[in-house]
């Protein structure tokens, strides 16, 4: 804010000068205090001049909105985003805005690893104009190791986009075990974060409670990866600030908050995220105000269940000067309820502005240029090379290494021969270098041929059981540049084109919920089992999971941390 806007917000407060908006005849939720009172707000520009009972700021050009039997909550927070999962960030924006959500903390590995710091901070400027609210949580590796990482994660190059005016973060850091061992490098680039007043997000999934301290101690300020009560506590004892999650992948927030009755003093400080969710999920159950609705059928009082989407998370970030509660000199970030019950607004006032109205966007989310931040030949799937069924050959020789699926997303490894119902597997290079062959069990029997650029590696993931059905998929995608193809002996039986760096459309997230929809019926009617296909494939190649990935450089046992079975050139 500029010392004119300081002055300006005084004006409006003394009533010297009109407000811009007045939202009259409300009770207000005052965060700070726990109270609920009547009062009416005015703002001036993008935030709040006044919260209070006059209206002699009141001008003729004053835009007032009516809240008589009301209740005002101050704008939702997500602290934990994964905002490129096959919509863009603007898409996301537009449809959470309607339900109350007005901030976003957000992770920036895609863009990171398909342009580095000039498509990172091309991102991050266009989106500061958004009526949602963009923060930057910054990833300072990557999510499968690779030889060239730290070409690509630079530290000088964190550092500046550390130094964004978005940024809030570095993270989330998945690998604890190298924070828990100490190694140099990663708390240095940690320190990077921390040495700027900013947080850390780790990810600690499975980390014993003895192990926490010295993820604590490493640098880790915040964790969102608890699946029970107990890794709840383990947490927050440390001072780890917990996020609790309900996510597509993990609905698991009623269970999490038990921790509330164990621990009461916790609601002062604990968070609510939807992580990763995928837009079919956030199209049936919502964002933010799902959380909400959850946690108060949880019986959390809900004044904690409103300070844990406002006020915490805008703490705990310390943006609490301009964030998370309804007060002069915040954001005007504003949601009108029919009744506290009730967390899906009726009116949504954004950076000053009525945004959304029963469940509409009033006002537009600006879009990156995403041919500006997508430049390279990797990025844009532009490379020239065909996929032939001989690239999915596998070694003579026995026993090969499988990965068997267990869950969506948690894999256990088979040494042995190859046997029916295996499919073929492999990671292929975006330019068509290189590629990783590999056995996979329990993913989708009846699988011909499966091609999609969704791994969190941004390398092209092949599966099927037929090496032609395959190779068809991949030069199916090439043209498409990148998506998910799904191939019936040789026809296309489903596809979902992702020509955004491979990874998103330009789908609104009702639209690319639909196609969704029709690839996990697709995947279903050929045996696929778990309940999110989309995570199946993004973290078939992440070597943070357990216990055997397709990694870059070929099939790779995660806890001994050696390939089985390794990558190789294409001819
Ligand atoms: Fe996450």
């Amino acid at each position: 804010m500029t010392l004119t806007e300081r002055r300006r917000l005084t004006e409006v407060a003394r009533g010297a000068a009109p407000a811009d908006l007045y939202v009259r005849g409300g009770t207000l939720l005052n965060v700070y205090t726990g109270e609920l009172y009547p009062a009416n707000v005015a703002t001036r520009g993008e935030r709040i001049a006044y919260v209070g009972l006059r209206d002699d700021m009141v001008g003729a050009r004053t835009t007032t909105v009516e809240a008589a039997g009301r209740v005002l909550v101050p704008g939702y927070i997500d602290p934990h985003v994964h905002p490129a999962h096959i919509i863009t960030p603007s898409a996301l924006a537009h449809h959470v805005l309607p339900l109350g959500t007005t901030t976003l903390v957000a992770d920036t590995l895609q863009f990171w690893e398909l342009g580095g710091l000039r498509a990172f901070t091309q991102v991050a400027n266009t989106l500061a104009r958004s009526p949602v609210k963009f923060y930057w949580m910054i990833r300072v590796h990557a999510q499968s190791r690779t030889t060239d990482e730290a070409r690509r994660f630079q530290r000088r190059d964190l550092a500046r986009a550390l130094a964004h005016p978005w940024s809030v973060a570095a993270g989330e850091v998945t690998r604890w075990p190298e924070v828990q061992a100490g190694a140099p490098d990663l708390l240095a680039r940690l320190h990077l974060a921390s040495s700027r007043g900013q947080r850390v997000e780790g990810h600690t999934a499975g980390a014993s409670a003895e192990r926490i301290a010295a993820l604590a101690a490493g640098g880790l300020t915040s964790d969102h990866e608890p699946i029970t009560a107990r890794e709840v506590l383990d947490r927050a004892r440390q001072g780890i600030a917990v996020m609790l999650r309900e996510s597509s992948l993990r609905p698991d927030l009623g269970g999490l908050l038990d921790a509330l009755k164990e621990a009461p003093g916790l609601a002062a400080r604990a968070m609510l995220t939807a992580d990763g969710s995928m837009p079919a999920f956030i199209r049936d159950h919502g964002f933010v105000d799902h959380l909400l609705r959850t946690a108060l059928a949880r019986g959390v009082p809900p004044v904690d269940a409103y300070r844990m989407v406002t006020l915490n998370p805008a703490t705990y970030f310390h943006k609490d000067g301009q964030l998370g509660g309804i007060a002069p000199g915040r954001y005007a970030d504003i949601c009108v309820l029919t009744d506290l019950s009730q967390p899906r607004p009726e009116t949504v006032v954004a950076r000053g502005r009525v945004a959304a109205r029963d469940g509409r966007a009033l006002i537009s989310v600006p879009e990156p240029s995403w041919s500006r931040v997508f430049t390279t030949p990797a990025a844009r799937l532009t490379a020239r090379w065909r996929a032939r069924p001989e690239d999915f050959r596998l070694p003579e020789r026995t026993p090969l290494p499988v990965i068997r699926l267990v869950s969506a997303v948690i894999t256990r490894l088979e040494e042995r021969a190859p046997a029916p119902g295996d499919l073929h597997a492999a990671l292929v290079d975006r330019a068509g270098r290189w590629v990783a062959p590999a056995l996979l069990a329990g993913f989708a029997d009846r699988l011909d041929g499966l091609a999609a650029t969704v791994s969190t590696d941004f390398n092209i993931l092949v599966i099927g059981r037929s090496r032609e059905s395959m190779a068809r998929a991949v030069n199916r995608l090439l043209d498409l540049r990148g998506g998910v193809v799904v191939v019936d002996g040789a026809d296309v039986a489903c596809e979902l084109p992702l020509p955004l760096g491979g990874i998103m459309t330009r789908l609104s997230l009702g639209d690319a919920a639909a196609r969704e929809d029709a690839l996990h019926a697709t995947l279903r009617e050929r045996g696929y089992a778990f309940h999110d296909p989309f995570f199946t494939l993004l973290f078939l190649s992440a070597d943070f999971l357990p216990a055997v990935r397709l990694s870059p450089r070929g099939v790779w046992d995660v806890k001994a941390g050696r390939v089985l079975l390794p990558r190789r050139r294409r001819a």
